[in-house]
């Protein structure tokens, strides 16, 4: 099992099939959904599709969407990290985003913020690579705050099938100066 990145109270991994229930619980829940532009999951099933899209993209881009567990319970709280996006948004195409989801039992307590971290910091510390991406739903407060706080800039707002959102993005050299 591939541990990618490790904070003060969180590990990231690799997302296993073993992870499915906590993955239920998240993607099953229609307030986790009201921003994503899609349906919650109605079964497990679902979610072990899931899992295994995420697990082929570790294998065919070297990175996904990974686990996030939190080192005192060990319990999955939700995942965080980077994806290969080969589609097209607003303009950009095979581009890195950062993006997070989060169990609602398990939100306001900074883990997003901390985990989306970490994501960054593997990104250009361990990738190598030279900016990150990441978009929200422009109603997405909460989801801003944390792009924000972690260093990446609003640059534009853009429609995304009928819904407005909002363009972030970081520099490696932008990330490189928030450590000095
Ligand atoms: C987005 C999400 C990961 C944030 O998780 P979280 O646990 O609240 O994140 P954090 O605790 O690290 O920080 C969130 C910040 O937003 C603030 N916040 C949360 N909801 C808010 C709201 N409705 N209005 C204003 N601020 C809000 C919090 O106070 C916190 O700021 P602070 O640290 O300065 O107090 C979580 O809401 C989630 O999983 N949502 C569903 C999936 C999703 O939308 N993912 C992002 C897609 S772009």
């Amino acid at each position: 099992m591939k541990v990618f990145a490790e904070t003060d109270r969180l590990i990231l991994r690799e997302i296993l099939l073993s992870d499915k229930d906590g993955m239920y619980e998240l993607d099953n829940d229609p307030l986790v959904h009201k921003y994503l532009g899609n349906q919650p999951v109605s079964s497990i099933t679902q979610t072990e599709e899931a899992i295994a899209f995420i697990r082929k993209q570790y294998i065919d881009n070297g990175t996904g969407r990974l686990a996030v567990i939190k080192k005192d319970t060990a319990e999955f709280i939700g995942w965080a990290g980077l994806k290969l996006v080969r589609g097209s948004y607003n303009n950009h195409t095979n581009y890195y985003e950062v993006g997070y989801r989060f169990i609602q039992r398990f939100w306001g307590k900074g883990y997003a913020t901390e985990a989306a971290q970490a994501s960054l910091d593997y990104g250009f510390d361990g990738l190598k690579l030279h900016e990150i991406y990441a978009m929200a739903d422009t109603g997405n407060t909460a989801s801003k705050i944390v792009l924000e706080k972690i260093g990446l800039r609003y640059i534009e707002k853009f429609d995304l099938d009928g819904d407005e959102h909002d363009w972030f993005k970081i520099t490696r050299e932008e990330w490189e100066n928030r450590k000095l």
